[in-house]
């Protein structure tokens, strides 16, 4: 038999050839972003094999697995660092965010707790106490895997703090059926994590808008006093501080006066803007982001950091204990006296967690804060140009206010402009030099441009509204061919 008893340990100078590449390609990776097509063309880049290759059982050469990586796994990648990105909400990630992720995992610490990891559990606490900061924000929390996560946290922490039972019986516990409110922006991970936490995604009462599309409190108010009076049990309201679709915040400060006369949890989902609360420009829309009981953040969307990283945050502490404490023997603490006690399962669903503090702490470190900041009121400002552009040009219409960094809106020459701005979306996409993604505006198909990215100029800009231009004067695409999915 071949002894295999260290078929994972390579020796130091085959470490050093393996990391050297890895490092080469990272480089290089870096050095080009923005030359790249956005999107690959994967008419050409066939990719079915790399899933139905058959498993491997015996070792291969590193330095070919990664050729392999970069001339099919990243060439058949979308590059989400492009500048001309601005689809969904894609973070641009940074050079020392990858760096960072990388040094986690060789370290591969395990977040569980303090005792387990002393060093990286202590930045965490750090990490968390620099985030309060940066949205001005009382209280505590932790990090979770992204904005949905985070949202989860939320509406768990909510319903549990008004009816400690829930943590024990479930709805059961509860004394009426639940409501939850929220805009008709709200996104789509409310409702799911209503169905997670057992409430179920019918829960979700949508509250009217005003003219600028932020929630109407006094709607809002009116809603959670005809439950009550139906026996329903407000858990939460849930507001938006920058909606997905078009960036609303909501007016934060009358829905927590709302929120505290009826004594209901306010949540805000900051995923998306919560962090343009360091712009200049923009810190005004979150005034009563102090108040709320819970938010969620993404620093994976506009804090430019590698994917993947949320952060759950909590007014009252002891909120997420009541929710996610739970102990086992296997996990007893037992520490000396000067160890710390502090674990993180007892705060959200997870119990294993990588160090995902680290590229926060390294990249805050490196850039500081005030580059975040600055690169964010860039991204409004370019938002505002965008809109202008578009107000100023002929053959395109703006579609909704801009009150953060997205910008919808439609190319107009054409008939029936809802196909015609489908096919030109999927057009600009698939021909890879800028990646819109879409949003319905009442019932117009909206292109939407979200700009979180620190490397898009405003000659991105331009370039992005003529290759729709370009994509509206020939003619339609065939049927893209997708890879199949699995
Ligand atoms: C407003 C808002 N909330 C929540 C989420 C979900 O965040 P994640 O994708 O990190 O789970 C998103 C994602 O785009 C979002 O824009």
């Amino acid at each position: 038999m071949p002894d295999d008893s260290n078929a994972f340990d390579w020796s130091a100078p085959r470490r050093e050839e393996v990391g050297r590449a890895a490092l080469q390609w990272t480089l290089d990776w870096f050095n080009g972003v923005g030359t790249r097509r956005l999107y690959p063309d994967v008419k050409a880049l066939r990719l079915d094999h790399l899933a139905s290759s058959a498993l491997p059982l015996d070792p291969g050469d590193p330095l070919a697995v990664i050729d392999e990586f970069a001339s099919q796994v990243a060439s058949g990648s979308r590059d989400n660092g492009h500048p001309r990105m601005f689809g969904y909400v894609q973070s641009s990630g940074t050079f020392m965010g990858a760096a960072a992720d990388y040094l986690a995992s060789a370290l591969n610490a395990n977040v569980t707790s303090w005792r387990s990891s002393p060093a990286a559990a202590t930045i965490e606490r750090q990490v968390v106490a620099w985030i309060k900061q940066m949205v001005r924000f009382d209280g505590d929390g932790l990090l979770v895997s992204g904005g949905s996560m985070a949202n989860f946290v939320g509406l768990v922490a909510a319903t549990v703090s008004a009816h400690p039972e829930v943590a024990k019986r479930g709805v059961r516990a509860l004394p009426g059926e639940p409501v939850v409110y929220a805009s008709d922006l709200v996104h789509m991970s409310i409702p799911k994590a209503a169905a997670m936490a057992g409430l179920g995604r019918d829960v979700v009462r949508r509250v009217p808008v005003d003219a600028s599309r932020r929630m109407d409190t006094e709607a809002l108010a009116r809603a959670i006093d005809d439950d009550r009076r139906s026996g329903r049990v407000p858990v939460c309201v849930v507001a938006n501080a920058g909606d997905v679709n078009t960036g609303v915040v909501d007016p934060l400060d009358r829905i927590a006066d709302v929120c505290r006369d009826r004594r209901v949890w306010l949540h805000a989902d900051a995923a998306y803007g919560g962090f343009a609360a360091l712009a200049p420009s923009a810190r005004g829309l979150f005034a009563g982001l102090e108040r709320v009981d819970s938010m969620s953040l993404d620093p994976h969307k506009w804090l430019y950091m590698p994917v993947d990283v949320g952060c759950a945050l909590v007014r009252d502490a002891s909120a997420l204990g009541r929710a996610f404490s739970y102990s086992a023997d296997y996990v007893d603490v037992v520490a000396s006296p000067d160890m710390s006690q502090y674990v993180f399962w007892d705060y959200s669903p997870e119990l294993t967690r990588r160090f995902r503090a680290l590229k926060i702490w390294m990249a805050l470190k490196t850039y500081g804060v005030r580059a975040f900041a600055a690169a964010i009121e860039r991204n409004i400002q370019l938002a505002r140009r965008l809109a202008a552009l578009i107000e100023a040009s002929d053959d395109f219409e703006l579609l909704a206010p801009v009150p953060l960094s997205i910008v919808c809106f439609r190319y107009t020459r054409g008939d029936d402009l809802n196909s015609l701005n489908r096919r030109l979306m999927l057009d600009v996409q698939l021909a890879g030099r800028a990646y819109p993604s879409n949003a319905m505006i009442d019932d117009a198909f909206a292109l939407r441009a979200c700009i979180v990215n620190h490397r898009t100029t405003e000659e991105d800009l331009g370039i992005l509204l003529d290759e729709i231009r370009r994509c509206a004067q020939s003619s339609p695409s065939p049927p893209p061919d997708l890879p199949v999915s699995r």
